[in-house]
């Protein structure tokens, strides 16, 4: 299933993965249901797209987690990632291999499961303006606000959260539960 939302050149598509594992009875609590889900990434492109409309925007998956999260996609990538139709391959990972001067002169925008400690987000912020990013901008679909060590305000979030630790929709604890097509907190053991 999905949802796909067009704004002029940015085109903004959540899919939830049918690959969800049983893995619901190791849920204690559900924090964000698949349908609010929808709607909160929903509202969110519309966003984005908005802020965005006029400029060619470079999305960056940060790896993993946030993949499930980075389905905002630029006409530029658009060939590449129709046709498999997944949500990951219209993003760039920032691994290794990663090229920086790939964002030189780019409107970026990092797209991020959560935002803890915040330190994650800044030190690749600044790697980004650093390495001549026209803008940098970050989407965060959760943000555990009250455990920050550092400062750093998001300018695109999902939802404020508490410091609780939570799994599912590309966010998992030791691989797992990355599959669940919600949000939710694990039992303790
Ligand atoms: P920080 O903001 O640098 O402390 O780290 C944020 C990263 O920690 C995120 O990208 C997640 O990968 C991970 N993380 C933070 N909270 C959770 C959680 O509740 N579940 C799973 N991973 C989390
Ligand atoms: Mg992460």
């Amino acid at each position: 299933q999905g949802n796909a939302i067009q704004r002029s050149n940015v085109q903004v598509q959540v899919v939830i993965n049918s690959r969800s594992q049983r893995a619901d009875a190791d849920i204690d609590k559900v924090l964000l249901s698949t349908e609010q889900l929808n709607e909160i990434l929903d509202y969110m492109g519309r966003q984005i797209g908005h802020e965005y409309q006029d400029k060619e925007l470079l999305v960056l998956g940060v790896l993993k987690g946030g993949f499930m999260f980075t389905t905002l996609e630029v006409d530029f990538f658009k060939a590449s990632s129709y046709g498999t139709g997944t949500s990951s391959s219209g993003s760039v990972k920032l691994d290794e291999s990663f090229d920086l001067s790939s964002i030189k002169g780019k409107h970026v925008l990092v797209a991020e499961d959560i935002i803890d400690t915040g330190l994650t987000m800044s030190s690749l912020v600044s790697l980004l303006r650093r390495s001549g990013a026209m803008s940098v901008r970050v989407a965060v679909l959760l943000d555990k606000r009250a455990r920050r060590k550092v400062t750093f305000d998001p300018d695109f979030v999902g939802m404020y959260m508490g410091e609780e630790f939570v799994v599912g929709y590309g966010i998992d604890f030791a691989e797992r539960y990355r599959w669940l097509p919600y949000i939710g907190v694990p039992k303790p053991e």
